[in-house]
């Protein structure tokens, strides 16, 4: 392991490579990280980034967003099946069609999309912002694509706005049920219950806070609980418990992995940096129309 740090750094200061990395991505992966964090957040590095290449430890999406926000730098997916199910299920076609049936209601994507998703919607968001940018939309109705369970726990919040929702969702984060939360609640009295809004919108309405990766990483950092029962991908526990040892965090399910995520090993991005691999490429017009989608987001969020 030592061996290949060393050879990341020399390969890192050879290139003028930065690596991110999704909080969800491995421990070893993490602590190889410049930049480590939520969607949100690592779009925010990306569109401010130093140096030449920046190695996007994390999922297809993310990588594409890195590319958008950056046009002039190169970037490297270290795994190049490393997929989101939730992205690829809607087509840029599907929301042509959708966009049709209800004419003139803004599009919000998530940012887990295609970038021809985010071509064809009118802003972007992400778990942490969703709230914050719906709420800044004018008009009534509002298009949500595709996740439908972070759809629903935005429309709760803005009771005056109407939502066309898709049918999108993570098996990850769908493998919850709210059997889980309360069996979670009753084997933990005094354990704080933190919720990605991915999952099925019975199980967010059980918990006690829900967020980003970031932002449940940030509330039990704050709080002055001793316990949390975690309801995202385990890769937010590495941090929580380096940085808590005296805190406990238990998983909500024990199925919380993401394969996709789990992918890209230390030694991957060893190998993304000596052989320069893979490259994310974009058709330029459809990256424009995206990366309006993405800047509107940074704007409003
Ligand atoms: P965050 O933006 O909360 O990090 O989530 C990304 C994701 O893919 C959740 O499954
Ligand atoms: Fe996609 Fe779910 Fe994995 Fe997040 S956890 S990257 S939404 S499959």
């Amino acid at each position: 392991m030592q061996e290949a740090i060393k050879e990341l750094q020399e390969l890192k200061e050879m290139h003028q490579a930065v690596i991110v990395a999704h909080n969800y991505q491995l421990e070893e992966v993490q602590q190889v990280a410049d930049y480590v964090g939520d969607s949100f957040y690592l779009s925010k590095v990306a569109a401010k980034i130093q140096g030449k290449v920046i190695v996007f430890c994390g999922v297809r999406f993310m990588a594409e967003t890195a590319k958008i926000l950056a046009p002039d730098k190169e970037v490297l997916l270290p795994e190049i099946d490393a997929g989101c199910p939730l992205a690829d299920m809607i087509t840029a076609d599907d929301l042509r069609k959708l966009k049709a049936e209800n004419p003139g209601a803004p599009v919000i994507c998530y940012i887990n999309s295609s970038i021809e998703v985010k071509a064809e919607s009118d802003v972007c968001c992400t778990s942490a912002n969703a709230l914050k940018v719906a709420a800044a939309l004018p008009g009534k109705k509002l298009i949500f694509v595709p996740d439908g369970n972070l759809g629903d726990y935005v429309a709760k919040q803005l009771p005056d706005k109407e939502f066309v929702l898709w049918p999108g969702h993570c098996y990850t984060h769908a493998k919850i049920k709210p059997e889980d939360v309360l069996a979670a609640r009753e084997n933990h009295f005094d354990a704080k219950i933190l919720i990605h809004p991915e999952c099925d919108p019975a199980v967010v309405g059980l918990a006690d806070f829900a967020g980003s990766t970031s932002q449940i990483m940030r509330y039990a950092e704050t709080s002055d609980a001793a316990e949390f029962i975690i309801g995202t991908e385990m890769g937010v526990l590495y941090q929580m418990k380096a940085k808590q040892p005296e805190k406990k965090f238990y998983l909500l399910h024990s199925g919380l992995i993401c394969p996709n995520m789990k992918k890209t090993r230390l030694s991957s991005v060893v190998a993304a940096l000596k052989d320069n691999k893979y490259q994310i490429t974009v058709d330029q017009a459809i990256a424009k129309q995206a990366r309006r989608t993405l800047e509107r987001m940074l704007e409003l969020a």
